[in-house]
């Protein structure tokens, strides 16, 4: 059980605290959640912004969830405190900054990507200094006797040194070191293969100096990975015209600062931005907004930076395919465009977007995702229509592909090569078509070679097949088209049967890249031929389910990791309320032990529904024409919903309660509470279920249960 410590703070901070929160116990997941005080309040109250219990809390758990928090201005800070306080010489200290500094939370990451809107695919992160820079809190008014030997400028003079304001930008070997070393894993765990460090070398000639040292020491080291240094300057500029060129841009504490925002804008928003701070302690995630005064208390503020903000606290806490649900939740309520609130052009509330998200994580899960790049300057002229971006789509849609992206892109290798570079780790599969013809205009070979950064390679035995095809088909031997059997080193060949350039594959930076010819009667076929010859190594494996109820996907995955610690099969766990669906995978050769699959079954014998992925309701609807007897008359409205074509099987009469009530626990808004049901036959058997419930899933779970409870009882009576 992993614990996390909430600390909402001020303004639109509550608000989307509260509605992104449901998420965790929506995915069922083995967190405790606690909450503490932090912002603005707590100095108005007693003066310090983050009040000793906040601190003892902190301590506590493996993580913190920060909302946002309100800083003001030193005057304004002062007139706000309590009048007893005032005068007192209480300095306001930003809570965050406090957090960072106090638990050597020394990285900011803030991941950026493209998600929806007219702009080109991109994703970067900018990770800032967060212990030192300007914000280092060495921040001075007056020049003092003890610095004014050294604290020298000619505006000074004019009205004297208690006229002027001073501030250190601090810079450190272990401070730069640590913070050097963790982009550039970060960089390399995430697939990027470009550090850029945003700095101001040309005019701080000493730290600039200092800190480019120490950049590239560290970069020497991670010879995989492009580096390189640029004004901040440059950055903010090149940023918002070409933000598909950089990977991970590095920076010191305010550059930082700033070139998130913008980033965040280029992102689509502040409300959209979310970020991690880590380092030697616990961790704290957070929106990169703040809160928003101006808008607090309307709901309507985005929560998809909160949701956002989760998601890489649960990755860093190992729940990654959860963060990867809702990341992908939040994309697709985004992309469709039907809830968002108002920054995203909608009109929804922030509880209606956060509902619409959590409902879309419930949806049956697409785990697979794709995008199509179709390429040629007659494309984006409309000179040709561009059947292939609708065909190919409805090609990988019917082999359960969520298609997320069509794009169509000119003959250009830098255009395609950085198209590629912000689709590949977004996406399981990318389709690129057009463009391997042998004439100077196709480009599509090279870029993805630049873009997967493999060299391309000249393979003889396919030249031999193609200069058989072209006699077949007519045309005369042209040593050009010697092009169409290179390929990046490592890629596999797909055939083309009806024309001359055969396709190829590649992975890179977590996905599938497939290069396709141009014309669609080879297109098409050909993408149909990898599909199903990626799904054919699927279908051959043994595949083993199990559908449990009362029981959360955290206890399951536990279970089975307990009894097969070491395991290479694939094991699956899906969340579909009231149910936990594993699924286990071995390969065709190697069928699961009958003793295994034995204690599988023992195991989760309380819990097993079916293994044929049927529901409770379904296998009771199998059996016979259920109806129920209940004095709640919201309940028998919810029951008879239930009920599908039963007509012939033998009547069935089941008397239900729950406890509470189903119209207490409407209203009530308790996340998380304990329902008993019970159920009894006419025969006179009964059963007991208690079971966790939340409101928004109800509808779902308590049909499941009784039908449950039904089964259990019918299997008494027969046992
Ligand atoms: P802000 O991020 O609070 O808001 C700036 C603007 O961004 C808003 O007016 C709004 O137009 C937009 N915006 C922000 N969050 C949004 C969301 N979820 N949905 C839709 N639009 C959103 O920045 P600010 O106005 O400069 O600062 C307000 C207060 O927040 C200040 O007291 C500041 O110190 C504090 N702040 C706190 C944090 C933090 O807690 N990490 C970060 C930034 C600012
Ligand atoms: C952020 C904020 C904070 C910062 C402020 C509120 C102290 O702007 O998290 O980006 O400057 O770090
Ligand atoms: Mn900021």
């Amino acid at each position: 059980m992993k614990k996390v410590l909430i600390l909402p703070g001020d303004g639109i901070g509550q608000e989307v605290c509260e509605a992104a929160l449901p998420v965790i116990s929506a995915l069922n997941l083995p967190i405790t959640l606690s909450w503490g005080e932090i912002g603005w309040e707590c100095w108005k109250k007693a003066g310090d912004p983050v009040p000793a219990q906040t601190w003892d809390k902190i301590r506590q758990v493996d993580a913190v969830l920060v909302g946002a928090i309100t800083s003001k201005g030193k005057a304004e800070a002062e007139r706000a405190l309590p009048a007893h306080l005032q005068g007192e010489s209480i300095a306001y200290l930003s809570p965050v900054i406090q957090l960072r500094q106090r638990l050597g939370l020394f990285a900011n990451i803030r991941p950026v990507r493209y998600i929806e809107g007219a702009r080109r695919p991109f994703r970067c992160c900018v990770i800032r200094e967060n212990t030192e820079g300007l914000y280092s809190g060495m921040d001075f008014k007056g020049i003092g006797a003890e610095v004014s030997d050294w604290l020298k400028h000619p505006n000074i003079d004019k009205y004297g040194p208690e006229e002027a304001a001073w501030t250190v930008r601090l810079q450190t070997r272990f401070g730069l070191e640590r913070l050097f070393y963790t982009t550039f894993d970060y960089a390399r765990q995430h697939h990027f293969s470009r550090v850029t460090f945003a700095d101001k070398p040309n005019v701080m000639r000493e730290s600039g100096h200092f800190a480019a040292e120490v950049f590239y020491e560290v970069a020497a080291q991670f010879s995989d990975i492009a580096a390189d240094i640029q004004n901040v300057d440059a950055v903010a500029l090149r940023l918002v015209l070409k933000p598909d060129e950089y990977g991970v841009i590095v920076a010191e504490n305010m550059f930082g600062d700033i070139l998130s925002d913008l980033a965040a804008g280029m992102m689509g928003g502040l409300g959209l931005a979310p970020s991690a701070n880590v380092g030697s302690h616990i961790p704290y995630f957070e929106p990169v907004h703040g809160s928003a005064p101006g808008m607090a208390g309307k709901n309507k503020a985005n929560p998809s930076a909160m949701f956002y903000s989760i998601a890489l606290m649960l990755d860093y806490l190992g729940f990654h395919r959860q963060a990867k649900a809702i990341d992908l939740a939040v994309d697709r309520v985004i992309r469709e465009g039907k809830i968002t609130t108002y920054d995203l052009g909608g009109t929804a509330t922030t509880q209606q977007m956060a509902h619409a998200i959590i409902r879309t994580i419930n949806a049956p899960a697409v785990t697979r995702t794709a995008c199509v790049i179709t390429i040629g300057d007659e494309l984006l002229s409309g000179q040709y229509q561009n059947s292939n971006q609708q065909h190919l789509s409805q090609l990988l849609a019917a082999a359960d592909y969520q298609v997320r992206l069509q794009i169509v892109c000119a003959d250009n290798i830098r255009q395609i090569s950085r198209i590629l570079n912000a689709c590949c780790g977004q996406n399981e599969l990318v389709v690129v078509c057009g463009g391997l013809g042998p004439t100077s205009d196709d480009k599509t070979r090279e870029a993805v070679a630049n873009a997967v950064n493999h060299p391309l390679i000249h393979h003889e035995n396919v030249w031999v097949t193609i200069q058989q095809q072209l006699r077949k088909l007519g045309v005369p031997d042209d040593k050009s088209n010697r092009l169409q059997a290179l390929f990046p080193s490592g890629s596999r060949i797909l055939a083309n049967p009806s024309g001359t350039a055969p396709g190829f594959y590649i992975s890179s930076g977590g996905s599938q890249v497939v290069a396709l010819p141009g014309p669609p009667s080879q297109a098409l076929p050909m993408l149909e031929s990898y599909l199903s010859l990626t799904n054919k190594r699927e279908a051959g494996k043994n595949k083993y389910d199990w559908m449990l109820i009362g029981i959360s996907e955290g206890e399951v995955e536990s279970k089975v990791r307990e009894l097969l610690p070491f395991t290479e099969w694939d094991i699956h766990f899906l969340w579909k309320s009231p149910y936990v669906l594993m699924q286990i995978e071995t390969p065709p050769s190697q069928p699961m032990q009958q003793s295994i699959l034995n204690t599988l079954d023992e195991i989760f014998q309380a819990h097993l529904v079916s293994k044929n992925n049927k529901t409770a309701v379904n296998l009771l609807n199998d059996v016979c024409d259920i109806s129920w007897a209940t004095p709640d008359a919201a309940l028998s409205v919810l029951l008879l919903n239930e009920k599908s074509v039963t007509e012939g099987k033998p009547p069935l009469c089941a008397e239900v309660s729950i406890n509470p009530t189903l119209a207490s626990v409407v209203t009530s808004d308790n996340l998380l509470e304990k329902m008993t049901m019970s159920v009894r036959l006419q025969s006179g058997a009964t059963q007991t279920v208690a079971f966790p419930y939340k409101n928004t899933l109800l509808q779902k779970s308590i049909p499941e249960y009784a039908a449950w409870c039904v089964l259990n009882a019918l299997a008494t009576d027969n046992g």
